[in-house]
């Protein structure tokens, strides 16, 4: 493609959204909804805002197309034929990049072995430790390629993903350089050093101990990740090593997030409200209490209604969390152990069906929610002046997202105005 803009010849898509795009005819439907807005919008529904100005990657400008301004006459347009139009999904709870499969494990716990068990013996997460410990950064990376790209296809514009199938530090740092290669959608990496116990070493504490002293400095010099994670749980690590761990992270202005309250209830979900965690993902066995701390923090409860599908355990109190005020954000928690599905029409699906959340709900959730979950709420989840231009073109009427297993309604995909998938 070749175009004149300004006097300078325009090469690229890219150079494209740089230098201005106008997109129009189109719908728009952007977060935050009021209760049954998605029905404003069936086949005839006319919506008020019917094109978007994107410039050098954001949006300039957004409105009817009576009101178009002038400076947009000179524009590349493109016409998305009426189609809908909403924020790109943010994807926000993932562990991508990982080598091996565990299948034979998939099989083991539906034979009645617990999860908790089957890793007590050497397996689960410490099998895929040494899958990864034994693939090269390339294999890693070319793999985690296929599904950042399954990703985009649904409409992911921002994906995280979680090292922590590493769990020494050289194997850590191997993962959190594969993310950082990954392609297409904005990645936000995130350290998982405490997903288990590391071989190398008898017990939790010297662990932790190890990772506080010598893998967080290194973390924050080479700056491969700004956020760290932990996996809280009995057998695991416990609420004390978590709180050392969070503390030792915002010492060192590293965000935090926590896999909490997932098998048992350890008071993880509190811990991280009380503590300005930027997230607590499963979120499951929470009492009330737990509620009223994320209702009174700026913590997201990042649910993974398809992982609790694999481990055939309760969902998480959505309809309470919401009713309370706790903001909230739903994510496939992608990993060969507990969720080996990408399905964001399945985590919506099942969040409608299991968890009373309306269709509005889901969208916000994967849209907003997330960008939340993430600290990118300032320019990401919404179509606003200013914003980053990440959205994503629905095939057919709304009402289809969230609805057919199997199936995201996606016509196309765009990040920074620039056309993805
Ligand atoms: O979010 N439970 C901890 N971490 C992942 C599972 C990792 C695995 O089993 O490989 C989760 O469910
Ligand atoms: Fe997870």
């Amino acid at each position: 493609m070749s175009e004149f803009f300004d006097g300078q010849a325009v090469n690229s898509a890219f150079e494209c959204a740089m230098a201005g795009v106008l997109f129009r005819n189109l719908r728009h439907l952007t977060p935050p909804f009021g209760p049954g807005d998605i029905d404003l919008f069936g086949e005839r529904g006319r919506s008020p805002i019917e094109a978007i100005w994107v410039e050098k990657g954001q949006i300039r400008w957004i409105g009817p197309d009576r009101k178009i301004p002038k400076e947009c006459r000179v524009l590349r347009e493109i016409s998305l034929e009426g189609r809908t139009v909403l924020p790109g999904f943010v994807e926000c709870h993932t562990h991508t990049v990982f080598a091996g499969s565990r299948s034979q494990e998939f099989s083991w716990r539906l034979a009645g072995q617990p999860y908790t068990e089957i890793y007590k013996k050497g397996g689960g997460i410490l099998s895929t430790v040494r899958a990864v410990r034994a693939a090269s950064l390339g294999q890693l990376a070319a793999s985690a390629q296929k599904s950042v790209d399954g990703f985009v296809r649904q409409g992911v514009t921002t994906l995280e993903i979680k090292s922590g199938y590493g769990l020494d530090e050289k194997s850590e740092l191997k993962l959190l350089k594969a993310i950082q290669s990954l392609a297409g959608p904005e990645i936000v990496s995130t350290y998982l050093g405490l997903h288990g116990l590391a071989p190398e070493f008898s017990t939790t504490d010297e662990y932790v101990d190890h990772v506080i002293a010598s893998t967080l400095p290194k973390l924050k010099k080479t700056g491969l990740a700004k956020r760290c994670d932990i996996y809280i749980e009995k057998g695991f690590f416990s609420l004390e090593q978590g709180e050392r761990f969070l503390r030792a992270c915002h010492a060192l202005d590293l965000a935090v997030v926590i896999h909490a309250d997932q098998i048992h209830r350890t008071g993880a979900t509190s811990l991280g409200a009380r503590l300005s965690a930027m997230s607590c993902d499963h979120v499951i066995h929470v009492n009330d209490e737990d509620i009223r701390c994320l209702a009174a923090s700026s913590t997201v409860a990042v649910l993974l209604p398809m992982a609790d599908l694999y481990m055939k355990c309760a969902y998480p109190p959505a309809r309470k969390m919401l009713d309370a005020g706790v903001r909230v954000a739903l994510a496939t928690d992608f990993n060969p152990g507990t969720c080996p599905s990408q399905d964001l029409s399945l985590v919506g699906l099942l969040a409608r069906l299991e968890m009373k959340m309306t269709l509005e709900e889901v969208i916000e959730a994967y849209t907003m929610g997330a960008a939340h979950a993430l600290g990118l709420e300032a320019r990401k989840g919404q179509l606003k002046v200013g914003f980053d231009a990440d959205f994503v073109v629905l095939e057919g009427n709304p009402s289809e997202l969230f609805y057919s297993a199997g199936r995201m309604p996606v016509y196309r995909v765009y990040r920074g105005g620039v056309q993805l998938g």
